[in-house]
C-alpha cells in the first residue's frame, strides 16, 4: 500500500469510518462516547466550539486510517502544565493495521501541533490509560513528551500516565 497520508479537519461524512477505527481500541462504551464528543464539535459554531475543542483525521487511499484531536485541558490536568496556556491532546488513533512506523501517528501529531500553534497554545498535554502502555506510550517519549506524572481517577483503579511537550 502507498502511504501518501493525508490530514484534515473531520466531518459529518467521517463519522462512521472514525468509529471503525475507534473500534480497534476502544470498547462500544468508549467508542459512543468518544464520538458523541466529536459529533457535539462539528455541530457547534466553527469559530467558537465547545472547550475549544478540534478533531482531525488522517487518510491513506482515501479511506480514513487515524483520528486525533485537541481542547482546552480538563481542570485535573492544569497541574501537570509548565505553560500558562496548555492544549490536550484528547485522542489519538490510528487503525491497527496502518499503525507502528508508517507514519500515521506523526502525521496526526504534526497537525495538532500546528493547529493549536495557531490558537496560540504553548504545551500539548496528553494522558494516556495503562492499557496502552504498549501500544501508545513508546509513542509520545519518541516524539520529545515528557513524562510529568500519573494520574489516579477517584473512581478508577487504572492509572494513566501524564506528558507533556512544549510546542
Ligand atoms: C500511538 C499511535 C497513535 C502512534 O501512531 P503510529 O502511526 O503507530 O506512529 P508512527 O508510525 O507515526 O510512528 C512514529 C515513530 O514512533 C514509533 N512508535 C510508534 N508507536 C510506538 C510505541 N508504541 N512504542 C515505541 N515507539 C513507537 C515508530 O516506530 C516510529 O519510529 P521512527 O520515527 O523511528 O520510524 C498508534 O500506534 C496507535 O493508535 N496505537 C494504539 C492506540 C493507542 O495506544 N493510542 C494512544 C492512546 S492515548
Amino acid at each position: 500500500m502507498n502511504y501518501k497520508i493525508k490530514t484534515r479537519l473531520v466531518n459529518k461524512k467521517d463519522i462512521n469510518a472514525v468509529k471503525i477505527v475507534l473500534s480497534d481500541w476502544l470498547s462500544k462504551k468508549e467508542v459512543i462516547y468518544y464520538t458523541q464528543s466529536i459529533k457535539d464539535i462539528i455541530s457547534t459554531s466553527l469559530l467558537k466550539p465547545k472547550y475549544d475543542g478540534h478533531y482531525y483525521v488522517a487518510i491513506a487511499n482515501q479511506k480514513i486510517i487515524g483520528v486525533a484531536g485537541f481542547r482546552m485541558p480538563l481542570p485535573k490536568l492544569l497541574k501537570f502544565a509548565s505553560t500558562k496556556n496548555p492544549a490536550e491532546l484528547c485522542m489519538l488513533y490510528v487503525a491497527a493495521k496502518h499503525r507502528g512506523g508508517k507514519g500515521v501517528g506523526t502525521a496526526l501529531l504534526n497537525h495538532v501541533i500546528n493547529q493549536a500553534k495557531k490558537r496560540k497554545y504553548k504545551e500539548l498535554i496528553v494522558r494516556s490509560a495503562k492499557k496502552f502502555k504498549k501500544t501508545g506510550w513508546g509513542f509520545y517519549d519518541h516524539m520529545g513528551f515528557n513524562r510529568v506524572g500519573e494520574l489516579l481517577p477517584p473512581d478508577s483503579k487504572t492509572i494513566s500516565q501524564v506528558w507533556s511537550k512544549k510546542i
